[in-house]
């Protein structure tokens, strides 16, 4: 499949991404655009801390896939705990920028478009990092089938996402309206994409997933992140 095979607003997405590749860190090192400022970055980093500890206190195990890898700030932490890490991701641009940063021979890195890719071996772990929020609300399911397909029998899935707040995102950002699943979102250029952008309150998340089958704990930390570790639900 290729990217020209996708949908308008997601190949727009992809196309974000892809031309933001070497500025994205910004966003998570609270640079630039996304500097808000000592208190909010001292708290926003102290929030990614605790989904780290989070993460490792779930102790990764085996052979591990993430999903939209990005710029590798979770493959790195994914890697210690790894006997073979699959880093699936759209972009090649976010792929180099990876592979630079984690170096490791662990690392199998992998282009495809996560709406039309297939599994050929199933896994220990799948992870993903700030991209279920980047699947449109009618591929919702299509994309926990997709994990489901991806897992080894006991197999289990960490993920981690924003919470709707308005000082994760770029100062020249706004967040969606309510009901909008789209946010308008602008590189260093000026240049300015559409992307999905769906925000999930625990309960609500919970219930849904509990009706696909699968059985998360999910938490939040006080302003930032969202953050889940489950599943399948096991036959009664
Ligand atoms: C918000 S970033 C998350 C990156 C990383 N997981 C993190 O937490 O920093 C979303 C990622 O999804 C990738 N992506 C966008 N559309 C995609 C698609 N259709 N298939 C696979 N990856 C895609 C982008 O290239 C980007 O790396």
């Amino acid at each position: 499949m290729t990217e020209s095979s996708l949908p308008a607003p997601l190949r727009e997405q992809l196309d974000y991404y892809r031309a933001r590749a070497g500025e994205y860190n910004q966003w998570w090192l609270r640079l630039g655009r996304y500097d808000r400022g000592d208190e909010a970055n001292a708290r926003w980093f102290s929030e990614a801390a605790e989904v780290s500890t989070a993460l490792a206190d779930f102790h990764p195990a085996g052979r591990i896939l993430e999903f939209a890898c990005g710029t590798g700030i979770w493959t790195e932490q994914l890697v210690p705990f790894a006997s073979q890490l699959t880093a699936l991701d759209g972009s090649p641009e976010m792929l180099a920028v990876n592979s630079a940063r984690v170096h490791s021979p662990l690392v199998r890195y992998l282009q495809a478009d996560l709406f039309h890719w297939e599994p050929s071996a199933q896994y220990d772990v799948i992870f993903f990092g700030f991209w279920l929020s980047h699947v449109p609300p009618d591929r919702f399911a299509a994309f926990w089938r997709l994990v489901d397909s991806c897992l080894a029998p006991g197999g289990r899935v960490f993920f981690v996402d924003s919470r709707r707040e308005p000082t994760s995102t770029a100062i020249d950002h706004a967040l969606p309206e309510l009901e909008s699943t789209l946010s308008l979102r602008r590189l260093d250029d000026g240049r300015e994409f559409q992307v999905y952008k769906v925000f999930y309150e625990p309960a609500e998340l919970q219930e849904r997933l509990r009706g696909l089958g699968w059985d998360f704990d999910l938490r939040q930390t006080e302003r930032y992140f969202l953050y889940g570790m489950g599943g399948k639900s096991r036959p009664a």
